[in-house]
């Protein structure tokens, strides 16, 4: 038997008559274009997309230059200091560039002090003068959530933009947080309710207020099953990921409705990113996961972070985004491009579940956000 794995036999793409490095070329092509043939196959056979959204005119070209001045307003970016890493980025981070930039006053919060002041140094070597700290904050943490509302209550009499940008998608195993919750739907889903029901009297003092839920395309593929919320009985990282961004998604759509019915004057909107190259994989399920495969092998498949944050800042900043909106990119199957219409899933619609998502969420975090009716 011949080994040609090594040595100086002739390898099997060479007894082919293929050098190596085209066989290499050839399988990469193969591989993308199996990828992207599997990808449009799931597309297109991906659960029922609500009417709302079709028929819309569609928005024209926008980027961060179309960020209006946000001079005297405040925001807030969960998660903004994915300051770069090689060639990541996390998402939050461009959203508080950018709003820097605009002149906003920008406050950061995640977990890591040392990546947080990074950021903030960063950002103001970009933004000379920028108005930009760094906050301590572990979503998945209900007394670090309560702790954080309570400095931000202390410091300032208003907000007028909260970008629930943070997110994790979950390692390959179950994991807990503080407080005994599912750590993805702890920190992507509950933390962020929990804070914003916290930052409700703030929001209500702030100049034409918004909140901007970051969700996920990946949100088709997710579901709300109420008798197992936190995969204790069948746990599976993507299906943990998918279902926080559902949860997300449909907190964006009655978020709003309650806002309209009790008169919060605040606009809820949400967004989502298409597939942008940041730690959430890394940091996540890991190079060995689906996930962390595409990101080796198919990199063109991923928009670099600055463009992937384009849809929250349109959704968080430009006078024409819809309150109730859901925003994301305008290119093929919604991956990349700039911000457009994003396709919402029929079951996001449900406004059942939705109400039932509130209420199971105010007694999980032991808030209390608002009643209707
Ligand atoms: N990248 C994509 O392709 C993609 C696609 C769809 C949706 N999204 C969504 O985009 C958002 C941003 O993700 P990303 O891609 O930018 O990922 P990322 O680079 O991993 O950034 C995640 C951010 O969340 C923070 N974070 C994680 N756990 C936290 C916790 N317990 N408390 C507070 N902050 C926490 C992280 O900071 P610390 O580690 O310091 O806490 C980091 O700043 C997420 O909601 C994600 O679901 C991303």
């Amino acid at each position: 038997m011949t080994d040609t794995r090594g040595g100086n036999g002739p390898s099997k793409a060479k007894a082919s008559g293929l050098s190596r490095r085209s066989f290499v070329r050839y399988g990469a092509a193969g591989l993308a274009v199996a990828a992207v043939g599997g990808g449009v196959a799931v597309w297109a056979n991906r659960p029922p997309v609500s009417p709302r959204q079709q028929g819309l005119p569609r928005i024209p070209d926008w980027t961060a230059a179309d960020i209006p001045s946000l001079r005297g307003r405040s925001a807030l970016v969960t998660g903004g200091n994915g300051y770069p890493v090689g060639d990541r980025s996390g998402l939050g981070f461009h959203d508080a560039l950018e709003l820097a930039r605009a002149g906003a006053d920008v406050t950061i919060a995640s977990r890591k002090q040392e990546r947080g002041e990074e950021a903030v140094r960063h950002i103001r070597s970009i933004v000379p003068g920028a108005s930009i700290r760094f906050e301590t904050l572990d979503l998945s943490y209900l007394a670090s959530v309560a702790g954080f509302a309570e400095r931000m209550r202390a410091s300032r009499g208003s907000l007028d933009i909260l970008v629930n940008n943070a997110g994790v998608m979950g390692r390959k195993s179950r994991e807990v947080s503080a407080n005994g919750f599912e750590r993805v739907f702890a920190t992507n889903t509950l933390g962020h309710f929990v804070l914003t029901a916290l930052l409700l009297p703030l929001l209500r003092e702030g100049q034409s207020p918004r909140v901007v839920w970051v969700s996920s395309s990946r949100s088709f593929m997710g579901a709300i099953n109420f008798t197992d919320l936190q995969l204790v009985q069948d746990y599976d990282y993507g299906a943990a990921y998918d279902n926080s961004k559902l949860a997300n998604l449909m907190l964006a759509f009655e978020m709003q409705r309650r806002s309209v019915a009790e008169g919060w004057g605040i606009s809820s909107i949400a967004a989502h990113p298409g597939i942008a190259r940041t730690n959430l994989v890394p940091d996540g399920p890991g190079p060995d996961s689906l996930e962390g495969r595409n990101h080796r092998y198919m990199p063109f498949l991923f928009q670099p972070p600055a463009q992937g944050a384009l849809p929250t800042l349109y959704a968080a900043t430009s006078p024409q985004a819809a309150a109730g909106g859901y925003y994301g990119p305008n290119g093929a199957m919604g991956l990349g491009g700039l911000p457009g219409w994003a396709g919402i899933p029929e079951k996001a619609d449900d406004q059942q579940v939705a109400g039932r998502l509130w209420t199971t969420l105010e007694q999980l975090g032991d808030v209390t956000f608002g009643r209707m009716g």
